[in-house]
C-alpha cells in the first residue's frame, strides 16, 4: 500500500564532491519520478551544446525551475516509490540545516550519507555521521559511491565500511545498511549490479523503501499543553492544541508536573452544535474536568499510562541565535511547550562549529554555535525525549525577551523525577502495616523525638568533622543518635552511585529513606552528604517532612579549598576529578536553611554547641516539658505543625 500523507523525509548529506547531486539525479530518474519528458529534453539540450550529459544536470534543472518559480510542485525533490513518496529535505549548508532541524523547521526520518570511495573516510565523513548523532536521525544509509573508480573492488567497500561503522558507534550511531554504489553508472541503486556480484543487500531505492516515516502525530501518545483556564459561570474550561495523541470524554488525564489527575467531563465546541467526544493532534479545544483540581498554563495533560518525564535536569542539543553568547550558570528562559520556565546551562560538554562541524571546549555558546549542554531548570517540568515525542521534546530558549536559541531534548540517563503513585512504587499488591508502637511512645520512652538534621554543604566545609563531634556529644547524653556519612554510605549502600547529577539524586533520594526510617524509630539522624541540588534536598525532605531539619554547613568555596582536606580540589583542578562540586559541577546554597552554621567563623567547638542547643530546643524539649499524662496528644500536635 502506498503511504502518500505520510512521506519519508529524508536527508542527504556528504560532501559536495562525493556525489551528491549525480545521485539525486539518478534516483529522480530510477524511480521513475522526473516529469513526463524531462530527461529527453536535458539530454537533447546537452546534444545541443555538444556537452557531455551529468546526471547532477537533472536535479540542477529541478533547482532552476523552482528558483525561477516555474514550477509549483518542486519546493522539494519528491521521490515516488513503490510504497511511499520521498521528499528530499534540501540542505544548503549545515548551519541552515541544523537551525532548521533544532527549531522544528524541518525535521528527517532518515538520512543518505555519501562516502567517496576513492578518497575514504575523511575527517568530513566524520562530521557527517556526528551531524545525524547530532540530530538523532536513526534510519541511515551509508553510501560508499564511485565504485567504478576503484575497480568496484569488495576489499575497498570492506574497508571503509569497517572504519566508519567503528567510528559511528563511538558517537552513538548505529547506521541501517552499508551499500557500495556508483551513482554515475548506476550502480547499486535499483537491484543487483553486474559489477559487484560480491553485494548481496538492498539497491539505494529498496533500502529507501524500508525505511519508515517519523510515526505520526496523532498515533503518538496523548500531550496536551495547558495554554489557557477560563471561567465561565460554574464551569472552569481548560484550553490548549492537542500536539499529539488523542482524547475522549470519560478519559483519565494526569496533569504533569502537578501530577493531578481528573476525569474529562466534556469537550466544548464553538459553536456548539453537537457534542464532541473525541479530539486528536492538531486541534485546539476547550475541555472541562469531573474533578476541580489546580490546573493552570504551561501543564501538559496526558494518559496516565502514557506520562511524558518529570525533570529538573536534561541534556539538550542547543543552536545559538542570541547577540550576547550564552553563558554558562546564566539566567535565561525555556519555553516548553505552554511552559515558560527560568533555566541555566549547567555544563557545556562541547561546542560544535555549525560550518565545519568540529567538536570544541568552551565555557560559552557563541551564535551560530551549536553545543550539547546540560540544562537545569528552576522547577519540574514535563518534557519527552525529542526521538519520542518531538512536540515536547523540543524548546526555545528566551533571552532578555527574545527568541535566541533553540533545542531538542535527550532524556537518556536522566531519572525520571515524578513523584507520587505512578511511579514511586513499582511494586503491586502491598499494604502496609502498622506496628503498633507509636512515635509518641518512642520519644516518651528516649526522652527526644526522632529527627533527621541534613547537613548540606560543599566539600571540606565541615559537614563530618562536626558531624562527627555532636554524634559523641548528643552520645553521651543519652540521645539514641546515629550518623550518616556520604563517603561511607559510597562504601556499601551506594557503592553503585557516581556523581553525576542523577547519581548524586538517587544517592540523596537512598539517604533520604534510610534516615527517614531511622527517624521514625526514634533515631537522632545527622546525615552529611553534600547533596549540591536544591530540587534533591526538597525531594528528600518531602519523604517526611515533620523529620527533616535542613542545615548548612556553610563555607566559601575559597576556604574550602585552602583546607582541602583530602587533596581532592587541587585533583579537580588538575582536571583529574569530573564533576567536582564547586569546581567543575555546582553547589546550589539552600534559599531557606532551618539553620545556617558558618564553619569560616566559628571554631568546631562553636559550630557543635550550635547544633546541640538546636537540638534540645526542637528535639528535646517538646518531649521533656510535658507533664506525663498529655504528652502523648500533645506531641502529635507538636509533631504535626511540622518540627
Ligand atoms: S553528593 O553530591 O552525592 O551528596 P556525597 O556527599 O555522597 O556527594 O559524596 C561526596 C564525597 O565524595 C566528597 O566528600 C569527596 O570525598 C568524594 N568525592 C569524590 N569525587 C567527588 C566529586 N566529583 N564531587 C564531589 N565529591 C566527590
Amino acid at each position: 500500500m502506498t503511504d502518500k500523507k505520510h512521506p519519508l523525509k529524508l536527508v542527504i548529506v556528504g560532501h559536495v564532491d562525493h556525489g551528491k547531486s549525480t545521485l539525486v539525479g539518478r534516483l529522480l530518474h530510477d524511480t521513475p519520478s522526473l516529469p513526463d519528458g524531462k530527461f529527453e529534453v536535458i539530454k537533447a539540450s546537452c546534444e545541443k551544446r555538444g556537452m557531455p550529459f551529468e546526471w547532477s544536470f537533472l536535479m540542477d534543472a529541478l533547482q532552476t525551475e523552482r528558483d525561477q518559480g516555474i514550477t509549483i510542485d518542486t519546493t522539494q525533490i519528491w521521490l515516488r516509490l513503490p510504497h511511499r513518496d520521498v521528499v528530499i529535505i534540501d540542505a544548503p549548508g549545515h548551519k541552515e540545516f541544523l537551525k532548521n532541524m533544532i527549531t522544528g523547521a524541518a525535521q528527517a526520518d532518515a538520512a543518505l550519507l555519501l562516502i567517496d570511495a576513492h578518497e575514504g573516510v575523511r575527517e568530513q565523513s566524520k562530521r557527517h555521521g556526528y551531524l545525524l548523532h547530532l540530530l538523532g536521525v536513526r534510519q541511515i544509509a551509508v553510501l560508499v559511491n564511485k565504485m567504478d573508480r576503484v575497480g568496484y573492488k569488495e576489499e575497498v567497500f570492506r574497508r571503509i565500511e569497517r572504519e566508519y561503522r567503528e567510528y559511528l558507534k563511538s558517537v552513538g550511531v548505529e547506521p541501517t545498511c552499508f551499500i557500495p554504489i556508483s551513482a554515475r553508472e548506476g550502480d547499486g541503486i535499483l537491484g543487483a549490479s553486474a559489477h559487484m556480484p560480491w553485494y548481496k543487500g538492498n539497491g539505494v531505492i529498496e533500502a529507501l523503501d524500508h525505511f519508515h516515516p517519523a510515526t505520526a502525530e496523532d498515533h503518538l501518545p496523548l500531550r496536551f499543553p495547558v495554554q489557557d483556564v477560563y471561567k465561565f459561570d460554574e464551569r472552569r474550561i481548560i484550553a490548549g492544541r492537542i500536539e499529539s495523541g488523542a482524547m475522549r470524554v470519560g478519559d483519565t488525564l494526569l496533569f504533569s508536573p502537578s501530577n493531578a489527575k481528573a476525569k474529562v467531563a466534556s469537550i466544548e465546541a464553538w459553536p456548539e452544535k453537537e457534542r464532541i467526544m473525541q479530539v486528536s493532534a492538531g486541534q485546539s479545544v476547550g475541555i472541562t474536568l469531573d474533578d476541580q483540581i489546580f490546573v493552570e498554563r504551561g501543564q501538559v495533560a496526558s494518559h496516565v499510562q502514557h506520562a511524558p518525564m518529570i525533570t529538573n535536569q536534561f541534556r539538550a542539543r542547543i543552536f545559538w541565535l542570541g547577540k550576547k553568547p550564552l553563558e554558562r550558570q546564566k539566567r535565561c528562559k525555556i519555553r516548553l511547550g505552554t511552559c515558560e520556565i527560568g533555566a541555566e546551562v549547567k555544563i557545556i560538554e562541547h561546542v560544535i562549529d555549525a560550518d565545519t562541524l568540529a567538536q570544541v571546549k568552551a565555557e560559552q555558546i557563541e551564535r551560530g554555535q551549536v553545543a550539547e549542554v546540560i540544562f537545569r531548570t528552576r522547577g519540574v517540568v514535563a518534557v519527552d525525549d525529542f526521538n519520542t515525542n518531538a512536540r515536547l521534546g523540543r524548546f526555545v530558549i528566551v533571552q532578555d525577551y527574545d527568541v535566541a536559541g533553540g533545542g531538542i531534548v535527550s532524556t537518556q540517563g536522566f531519572a525520571d523525577q515524578r513523584t507520587g503513585e505512578r511511579t514511586a512504587v513499582k511494586s503491586k499488591n502491598i499494604t502496609g502495616v502498622d506496628f503498633g508502637v507509636t512515635p509518641e511512645q518512642r520519644a516518651m520512652a528516649s526522652g527526644h523525638l526522632g529527627g533527621v538534621l541534613w547537613f548540606t554543604g560543599l566539600s571540606g566545609s565541615g559537614k563530618s568533622t562536626i558531624a562527627r563531634q555532636l554524634q559523641k556529644r548528643l552520645f553521651d547524653k543519652g540521645h539514641h543518635v546515629f550518623a550518616l556519612d556520604g563517603d561511607n554510605l559510597r562504601k556499601g549502600l551506594n557503592r553503585d552511585l557516581g556523581f553525576s547529577p542523577q547519581d548524586r539524586s538517587e544517592n540523596i533520594r537512598r539517604v533520604g529513606e534510610v534516615a527517614a526510617l531511622f527517624a521514625e524509630s526514634g533515631t537522632i539522624v545527622i546525615t552529611s552528604l553534600i547533596s549540591p541540588y536544591r530540587e534533591d534536598r526538597r525531594r528528600v525532605r518531602a519523604i517526611a517532612p515533620n523529620y527533616f531539619h535542613n542545615i548548612y554547613i556553610k563555607a566559601s568555596l575559597a576556604a574550602c579549598e585552602t583546607r582541602d582536606s583530602k587533596g581532592l580540589y587541587k585533583q579537580a583542578r588538575e582536571g583529574k576529578i569530573a564533576e567536582f562540586t564547586g569546581i567543575s559541577a555546582p553547589y546550589e546554597e539552600p534559599e531557606n536553611p532551618d539553620l545556617v552554621i558558618d564553619t569560616e567563623k566559628l571554631s568546631v567547638e562553636e559550630c557543635v554547641a550550635q547544633l546541640v542547643n538546636y537540638v534540645e530546643h526542637h528535639l528535646v524539649e517538646p518531649v521533656s516539658n510535658l507533664a506525663m499524662e498529655d504528652a502523648e496528644g500533645h506531641l502529635r500536635d507538636y509533631a504535626g505543625t511540622g518540627i
